[in-house]
């Protein structure tokens, strides 16, 4: 066992997982059900400011008297055993959850003294467990910047008031909201630990996502070792204040979110109508995060079809000629992003690169364009290289029947059947130096290549349209 020194924070031995996030983004929720899927135990840091802030308002000290309320903290008793809070032996659970301590908690919280024994609570409850998942504020930054997995998790302020509005049910959205913003800025901008997204953070916005879904994808990162940091600018991103897209600026709003729903519906439930489309391998799609699509392309169909795929928007690059008023609008809703000069340029490149790196899923079609027939013709090594740069997955897609539907040229759609085969995502490829990069991005082409031919022939077999008779 290797021995800790008490201030210092502990490192790869234990099995720690961090959740920080702002109010009501999900941290609880997913962190209970993740800490009971990995067999760990789940530890609600905040819950420790509000008992000692419960401690505090009892003994009618002023939550802003930091000398008083530190000495207070060195000699309250807390206690967290299955959910239940006990404070110098009194049963706060409910307590700790109402307005009092609510609106108190934050000048407790940014009290460094309180924070500095909080802190050594929690590392001393993770080293007796070997692990554990915890979540709070500052987890991934402060408490083990070393964790094993970091998540922060993020929802748009309506969704995290509207949740919190269900579980505090005496409280109208209006106040709750109020109290979400409020309590964002004191813990955003208070001098200790401020809330921030640690830059090897995992940034996972909850809006739209189920539990299931995102514990999942977590439990799967964690046990193929396979929790990329995310690029350090996501953390900017994340800080930053662009409203409606919670900081991210290439996050969808509500309302394109709203449009984007609407639209792909229409498009999937047709598709399944006229061209009985199946999609296998589904689960090799990534639940959270970034990762590049990379499907064959054989017709304009292909777009819609790979929105099958997931119900997270994904993005495409597009010409930007095609950004006019209205329909420009629209397809920035729909995931578009125009670029100056076709897909395999380099501001397109670096287009993708920005986008992956605040955490949105990107389709590059490897072929460039359009093609004809059975063979998949030479890949260009855009998505490679974007993978390169940016670390994540790139996920291989081989689409059948699409050309039979809709060849190019022809205006009319087919009712033909139409399936998708969705391959094992290719992981990147840690490298050294240029030379050893360029190499490493020729070899992930040449692989791409075949996996995406296997993946077509697999989908036109599955189609009834085989790229090899029989
Ligand atoms: O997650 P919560 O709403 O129960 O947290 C209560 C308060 O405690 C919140 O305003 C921020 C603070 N907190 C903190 O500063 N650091 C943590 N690790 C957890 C919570």
């Amino acid at each position: 066992m290797v021995d800790h020194s008490d201030d210092a924070p502990a490192s790869s031995p234990l099995r720690i997982v961090a959740i920080d996030g702002p109010a009501g983004s999900g941290k609880s929720t997913v962190g209970r059900a993740l800490a009971d899927r990995l067999g760990l135990e789940y530890l609600d840091t905040g819950a420790m400011y509000r008992g000692v802030t419960f401690a505090v308002l009892r003994a009618g000290l002023d939550p802003a008297d930091a000398p008083a309320v530190a000495t207070l903290a060195r000699e309250v008793e807390l206690s967290l055993e299955g959910g239940i809070l006990t404070v110098d032996g009194v049963d706060a659970t409910a307590d700790i959850r109402g307005p009092e301590v609510t609106r108190a908690v934050s000048a407790v919280a940014a009290n460094p003294a309180v924070r500095e024994l909080m802190v050594q609570r929690q590392r001393d409850w993770a080293r007796s467990r070997g692990g554990g998942v915890l979540e709070g504020r500052d987890i991934g930054t402060v408490v083990f910047p070393d964790a094993a997995l970091k998540v922060y998790l993020t929802a748009s302020p309506e969704v995290r008031a509207r949740r919190r509005t269900a579980e505090v049910p005496d409280l109208d959205f209006q106040t709750v909201a109020a109290d979400i913003a409020r309590r964002d800025a004191l813990d955003q901008g208070r001098e200790a630990s401020p809330l921030t997204q640690a830059g090897d953070a995992l940034l996972v916005d909850t809006s739209d996502l189920s539990v299931d879904e995102i514990v999942t994808d977590l439990a799967s990162r964690l046990d193929r070792g396979r929790h990329r940091p995310a690029h350090p600018m996501a953390a900017d991103l994340a800080r930053g204040g662009d409203a409606g897209r919670h900081g991210n600026p290439w996050a969808a709003t509500p309302g394109e979110m709203w449009l984007y729903r609407v639209v792909r519906g229409a498009l999937v439930g047709f598709a399944r109508v006229w061209f009985r489309v199946r999609a296998s391998g589904l689960e090799n799609v990534p639940a959270t995060g970034a990762y590049i699509v990379a499907p064959v392309h054989r017709s304009n169909l292909d777009f819609m079809l790979v929105l099958i795929l997931t119900r997270r928007r994904l993005r495409f690059l597009a010409k930007d000629t095609l950004w006019k008023g209205f329909w420009g609008r629209l397809f920035t809703a729909l995931g578009g992003i125009p670029v100056a000069r076709g897909s395999a340029d380099r501001e397109a490149l670096r287009t993708c690169i920005e986008v992956l790196e605040a955490g949105e899923p990107v389709v590059m079609f490897p072929e460039g364009t359009r093609q004809h027939g059975p063979v998949v013709q030479p890949l260009f090594d855009g998505p490679a290289y974007v993978q390169s740069r940016t670390g994540v997955d790139i996920v291989p897609v081989g689409i059948g029947g699409s050309e039979t539907a809709m060849p190019k040229g022809s205006k009319v759609i087919k009712p033909r059947p139409i399936r998708l085969v969705v391959g094992r995502p290719l992981p990147a490829v840690p490298t050294q130096g240029s030379k050893a990069r360029r190499a490493a991005v020729r070899a992930r082409t040449a692989e791409l290549h075949e996996v995406v031919q296997d993946l077509f022939d697999r989908a036109q077999e599955q189609a009834g349209t085989p790229n090899r008779p029989a």
